[in-house]
């Protein structure tokens, strides 16, 4: 189970509203896809992490003028609110399957909501927040999938019983 301890300000994690201004125009909309490769247990870790890319979908959907600012903000919380739910649930798992490698999953978890976390609080305005967004998403959340949990898929399929 995770012991994360959120970095909040007064304002909460997206309280930048000082710094609110629309410059978020960006050509085209960004897409992340879920692709069986980064299949993990054809159960309820990837259907976690396709509601993940949906919600995370939403926020670069909203980048365009004509939506309102706090709509952006309750995506991108929401996608946050949902990271930790699902960290404890993947670790919980782990922890029942006896995933040899759990402590050290879950620091990378602790890593990735303390990157969110600065990122998120440190942007000075929406445009910068959804930059740093995306770095996050590709280099933290997908790229994890892909290096991390992989391996638990690997453990699970270490398992399974021969056919
Ligand atoms: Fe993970």
């Amino acid at each position: 189970m995770t012991n994360i301890t959120p970095i909040q300000d007064k304002d909460g994690i997206l309280g930048c509203q000082a710094y609110l201004f629309w410059n978020l125009f960006i050509e085209g909309d960004e897409v992340f896809k879920w692709t069986s490769d980064m299949s993990i247990d054809n159960g309820f870790i990837d259907e976690d992490h396709k509601k993940l890319i949906d919600i995370a979908n939403r926020v670069v959907q909203l980048n365009h003028p004509n939506r309102h600012a706090e709509e952006l903000k309750q995506a991108i919380r929401e996608l946050y609110d949902y990271v930790k739910y699902h960290f404890d649930r993947e670790e919980i798992f782990m922890q029942e399957i006896q995933y040899p490698h759990t402590d050290a999953h879950h620091q990378k978890h602790e890593a990735i909501v303390k990157d969110m976390n600065h990122y998120l609080t440190t942007s000075h305005h929406l445009g910068e927040m959804l930059d740093n967004f995306r770095i996050l998403m590709n280099k933290w959340v997908l790229n994890h999938i892909m290096d991390e949990d992989i391996q638990l898929r690997e453990f699970m399929a270490s398992k399974r019983p021969p056919l």
